[in-house]
């Protein structure tokens, strides 16, 4: 599993006892703060940051350096510093081992942008559902204005900052930065258009600039280490390392943290160990509700922001899921449906309509209803909704409907003209049939039917009613003799 990683931002999870400053001090824990307080300029400290390359981690990949400068240079008598650990994506868990395993480097990096952008104040938004990152992160600050690294006259420079804790509303939207802050301020967790940015007018109407879990963890590292060290990492436009949650039908599921740059078939073959039980590769799914599945050819693909999006997808926050031939990507685009419709939050019609309607049109596709029209119409929807959202819940979410109607067209074709599901998961075209040839009459399959859909003498062929099945397989699991199979 170490073979190829790099740890950046994960360098102190499971190293140091989280829970004890002293172990985080002594590896390095708040010499950045320190040197950041006492030798650089908020300026000088920014242009560390804009030359590392750093880009928002959070899935929009924006530079941290210069959102940085843009708070900065917004003239206010107040300025806020958010921490983004909302972290909603199904299967995502980058954030929460971040702030469990090393939340002080989280509060050293909120302290040097507080102190760059001009902000007193430091607020995480972290979701409810994570009551040990929240313990930590408590333990954390108290230990860090007990030495001082947090509070009045840090470190003895003058300069003041402190951070406090908001629990989210447990909704994937409130992820988003503009939907984030409402919530903060007590508000429904809806997005608003932008501009105004957050970074020119947030929370309570303040620059507020925010970032996400990981994209801090690095800042420490870019102070001690330089911001060649940094650019020396990755590819042309995107520096450092990525956290991915590694997930799916491969051998070694976790967490990982490699270079940009590093090929998808590198993630899944050397870390990842190869797919369960040999099986051949189907597809990889990456940036989570909003990113797309990707293919074969996909494989050398170095992983970076642009790479990603010029396949078809995006890097997100991180999720990373490995498909086999027993996935449906008919059935995958709809369980992100499934997800999008139930957290779309309704404000705008594209998404709250759009979206379901787009998923009714992928249930009528798994059910075999489906009729070439129902693609076109699934593309030309996908294509409205995405241009007309107004936060990029909605403007992402048709990506894994495109992705896989571009990469596995074969899958909807057959869908809507043999009516097969080639991965025998859309039970609606899947027919369960006793091979009269092969059935020796040993009356098993019947007595483990759920529904008794199946007849026959004892020792003579028996035979399922198609009506009465309701696909449920434990005959096929059952029978000695290989006599059922799926057509
Ligand atoms: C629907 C939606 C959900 C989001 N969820 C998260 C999240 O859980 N964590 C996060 O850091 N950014 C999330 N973002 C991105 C944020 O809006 C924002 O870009 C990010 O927090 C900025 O930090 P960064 O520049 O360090 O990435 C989400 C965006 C959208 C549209
Ligand atoms: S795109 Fe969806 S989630 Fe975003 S504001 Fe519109 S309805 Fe809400
Ligand atoms: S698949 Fe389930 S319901 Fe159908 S015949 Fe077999 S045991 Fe009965």
């Amino acid at each position: 599993m170490a073979k190829k990683q790099l740890r950046i931002a994960l360098r102190n999870c499971g190293v140091i006892d989280p829970e004890r400053i002293e172990e985080y001090i002594e590896r390095d824990g708040y010499q950045a703060l320190g040197k950041v307080l006492t030798e650089l300029s908020p300026e000088a400290t920014i242009e560390i940051i804009k030359k590392s390359g750093l880009r928002g981690r959070g899935g929009g990949g924006f530079s941290t350096g210069l959102k940085w400068e843009i708070t900065r240079k917004v003239q206010a008598d107040q300025k806020y510093v958010v921490c983004n650990a909302d972290e909603g994506d199904p299967g995502a868990f980058m954030d929460r081992s971040v702030l469990e395993g090393d939340p002080h480097s989280v509060l050293e990096a909120m302290a040097i942008n507080g102190y760059c952008t001009g902000a007193s104040k430091g607020l995480v938004y972290i979701r409810a559902e994570y009551p040990l990152a929240i313990e930590r992160l408590k333990i954390a600050m108290k230990q860090a204005r007990e030495w001082g690294f947090l509070g009045e006259d840090i470190l003895g420079t003058g300069f003041s900052f402190d951070v406090e804790i908001r629990y989210g509303a447990g909704a994937f939207v409130c992820g988003e930065e503009t939907a984030l802050i409402h919530s903060m301020e007590g508000l429904r967790g809806e997005p608003t258009v932008k501009p105004p940015f957050p970074s020119e007018s947030g929370y309570l109407g303040k620059p507020t600039n925010v970032n996400n879990v990981e994209t801090y963890a690095n800042i420490p590292v870019i102070i001690n280490k330089g911001w060649e060290w940094f650019a020396g990492i990755g590819t042309e436009k995107s520096k450092g390392t990525k956290v991915f949650a590694l997930a799916g039908k491969i051998n070694n599921v976790g967490l990982i943290e490699v270079p940009m740059g590093t090929t998808l078939r590198e993630v899944i073959y050397d870390i990842g160990g190869g797919l369960q039980d040999g099986a051949a590769f189907k597809a990889v799914q990456t940036g989570g509700p909003s990113g797309g599945c990707l293919m074969e050819k996909h494989l050398d693909v170095p992983i970076d922001y642009d790479n990603l999006i010029a396949a078809g997808s995006m890097m997100g926050s991180g999720g990373m899921i490995v498909m086999d031939d027993s996935n449906c990507m008919v059935s995958i685009a709809k369980f992100y449906l499934d997800f999008t419709v139930e957290e779309s939050c309704g404000k705008c019609s594209p998404c709250r309509i759009g979206n379901k309607r787009l998923n009714e049109l992928l249930d009528k596709i798994t059910k075999g209803n489906g009729t070439m029209e129902d693609l076109d119409k699934l593309r030309n929807l996908s294509t409205v909704i995405k241009e007309t959202s107004l936060c990029g819940l909605g403007q992402s979410s048709p990506n894994p409907v495109l992705s896989t109607l571009e990469n596995f067209y074969d899958e909807y074709y057959e869908h809507v003209t043999a009516k097969k599901c080639r991965s025998n998961v859309c039970k609606s075209l899947m027919m369960y049939i006793i091979d009269a040839e092969k059935c020796i009459g040993c009356t098993l399959c019947a007595r483990n039917c759920p529904v008794n859909a199946i007849t026959g003498e004892r020792k003579q062929a028996h035979y399922i009613d198609p009506e009465k099945c309701i696909k449920c397989g434990a005959c096929m699991e059952k029978c000695k003799f290989s006599a059922i199979f799926i057509n």
